[in-house]
């Protein structure tokens, strides 16, 4: 994939830069609870501040519904930026005007007033079409920033050419927001690990009986047709269960746990993968030439559910395979047990990792490289590395 680049912008000196990034970090009794995200587009920001530009920051933080919202008010992170890249300015959420979402035009003319140029350095909101994302490569000449250039190299590079076996591990709670990307790694992955809330549907598609566990009804044919697929798709054998009565994330209410094999009773709820799934798992990272990971694979917020996550984060921090995390809990996860530095790369885009993987682009990058061919600027390859 050819993206244009900081350099392909020519002279920085004196230009006013709009920098998109994804500044969507955790909070936690009002500050900052993990400015890794900050901390990642700080590159860029020196990059263009070096050159001799001058820099307006703006991201969106959480999910207002297109209005100011205490919670979501920029100020933590603000003060986190400005003592890691002191001298740029950071704008209020974008999501607290409803044309972000919308992807209206007229916020992103408001948005450019005043700037030269435009770097998109957010590759974790990059599958969004929102307003910031794709408006202003239309309105300015654009790049890519490092952090973008990296991400989106890594993944394509998943795509193009794993070593072999690669092997996917699939997690989390919507199975409705993986199907496609499901189906899309089953075409390229020799093996595809399925736990997490979504694997019980899969599992009620199989014939299982799931006793109370969470699952998508209007899923179950989609599930049930990738399934018959003869697809390299790997679904729990044990599960571990938590008994009537039981509350995920309080112990002190009670409920039996127990381990079932891949049918639990009425009333128990399934919540995490069981030490035998969890073992062939790990056994599979082991020998995996390359292995990707999105996604919990079970109520790991509960240390009693939290097994089987944990040992797909130590396979994987052991494998000598390329191991690439994308997702907050999945390195949330990895964190905890102190393998952050662990894996050879944490993306910073859950989503936006899975629908590159799914699509091989992303509107952010598409809404690049016809700003590029617009303005007739220059692009280079990205995706080189084997
Ligand atoms: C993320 O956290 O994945 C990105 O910041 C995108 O946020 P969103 O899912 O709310 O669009």
């Amino acid at each position: 994939m050819r993206l244009p680049t900081i350099p392909d912008l020519g002279e920085l000196s004196g230009r006013r830069v709009l920098l998109r990034a994804d500044l969507n970090v955790p909070l936690h009794g009002g500050e900052v609870s993990d400015d890794s995200r900050i901390r990642e587009v700080v590159p860029t920001i020196r990059m263009l501040c070096e050159a001799g530009a001058g820099v307006t920051v703006c991201s969106h933080l959480g999910r207002p519904r297109g209005r100011p919202e205490a919670a979501f008010d920029m100020a933590p992170v603000r003060r986190r930026l400005g003592e890691l890249a002191p001298d740029v300015e950071l704008l209020e959420n974008l999501r607290f005007d409803p044309g972000e979402e919308a992807g209206d035009p007229a916020l992103a003319e408001r948005l450019v007033a005043g700037h030269d140029l435009f770097v998109n350095d957010a590759f974790g909101a990059c599958h969004r079409a929102h307003a910031s994302i794709v408006g202003p490569p239309r309105l300015l000449p654009s790049a890519a920033g490092l952090l973008v250039l990296v991400e989106a190299a890594e993944i394509l590079s998943l795509r193009r050419s794993p070593r072999r076996p690669f092997v996917v591990v699939l997690g989390g709670a919507k199975v409705a927001d993986k199907l496609g990307v499901v189906e899309a790694v089953c075409a390229m992955a020799d093996a595809v690990l399925v736990g997490g809330a979504m694997c019980f549907t899969f599992l009620a598609a199989a014939g299982h009986h799931i006793g109370d566990s969470l699952f998508d009804p209007d899923r179950l044919e989609d599930c049930r047709a990738l399934l018959d697929g003869d697809l390299p798709l790997h679904l729990p054998e044990d599960l571990v269960g938590l008994g009537p009565g039981g509350r995920i994330g309080d112990p002190r209410a009670g409920g039996a746990v127990r381990q079932f094999g891949s049918d639990l009773p009425d009333g128990w709820l399934g919540a995490d993968i069981g030490p035998g799934t969890a073992a062939f798992f790990a056994d599979t990272i082991a020998d995996a030439g390359t292995v990707f990971w999105n996604g919990p694979l079970g109520a790991f917020e509960d240390p009693r559910f939290a097994a089987g996550t944990n040992t797909v984060a130590e396979a994987l921090a052991e494998t000598r395979a390329h191991t690439v995390v994308g997702g907050g809990d999945s390195g949330a996860a990895l964190v905890s047990l102190g393998l952050g530095g662990s894996v050879s790369h944490h993306s910073t885009g859950g989503g936006a990792s899975l629908e590159l993987l799914e699509r091989g682009d992303l509107p952010g990058l598409i809404a690049l490289r016809e700003s590029a061919e617009r303005l007739s600027l220059p692009t280079h390859e990205i995706d080189q590395r084997d």
